[in-house]
């Protein structure tokens, strides 16, 4: 009895090409549809764009390495959403280039901490930590105060945000370096935090 199954399971070539073509197509069946979804493809509704001064945060959390520690990606798990909040959607992510979801959590996920904390409280965690939680483990940051933004590129980076699908007006562009020229680079860290998450806030 030589079935076709024999033949398969005996030559290794022709399996390994077949297996490789199953996991192929059906890797694209569930990959694909997501580049068009609405649920993944949209902002979800109340999604603000970032002001310039919170995108210089967002830019200056990049440069520092927070998400080395920080996520910003809660998961579907009861402990998740009851200490950090509604898990996190694709929708709240599709103005993020790059998007910062992470993967390490040393510290809590920050997905939903905008507006937990008072921004004086976050001056002085960004300077000392210790300050303000005894046993942490976060390095401090304090010359993010003394570092002052001159906002010279802010206009550039929005028209580059914009190419990739940020609809940023020519308005906003035209008025990001003043918004954003003498404020503190602990500042702009800061007006990016107190955003995080605050479009799904209400829906807790
Ligand atoms: C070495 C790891 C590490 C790095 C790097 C780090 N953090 Fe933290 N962070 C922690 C830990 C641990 C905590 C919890 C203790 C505390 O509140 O200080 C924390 C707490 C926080 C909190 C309070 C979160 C909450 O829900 O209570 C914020 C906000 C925060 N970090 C922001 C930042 C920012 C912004 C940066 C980058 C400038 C940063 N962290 C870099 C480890 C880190």
């Amino acid at each position: 009895m030589n079935s076709m199954h024999e033949v398969i399971e005996k030559n290794t070539g022709i399996l390994i090409v077949l297996i490789i073509l199953v996991i192929s197509v059906a890797g694209l069946v569930e990959i694909v549809p997501l580049f068009f979804q609405r649920s993944t493809t949209q902002p979800v509704a109340g999604l603000k764009l970032y002001t310039p001064l919170q995108l210089e945060g967002r830019d200056i959390y990049i440069r520092e390495g927070c998400m080395l520690c920080h996520s910003q990606m809660i998961r579907p798990f009861r402990a998740e959403t009851e200490r950090y909040g509604h898990y996190s959607v694709a929708g709240e992510s599709v103005y993020d280039h790059p998007f910062l979801w992470g993967s390490e959590r040393n510290g809590p996920d920050l997905a939903r901490v905008g507006g937990r904390y008072s921004n004086a409280w976050h001056r002085i965690h960004l300077n000392e930590p210790r300050d303000v939680v005894p046993e942490s483990i976060m390095p401090a940051y304090p010359w993010l105060a003394r570092n002052v933004l001159t906002g010279n590129d802010i206009a550039a980076r929005m028209r580059t945000l914009r190419i990739v699908g940020v609809p940023y007006t020519d308005a906003e562009i035209a008025g990001a370096k003043a918004e954003v020229a003498g404020k503190t680079e602990q500042d702009a860290l800061i007006a990016y935090l107190q955003s995080l998450g605050t479009a799904l806030k209400n829906t807790r």
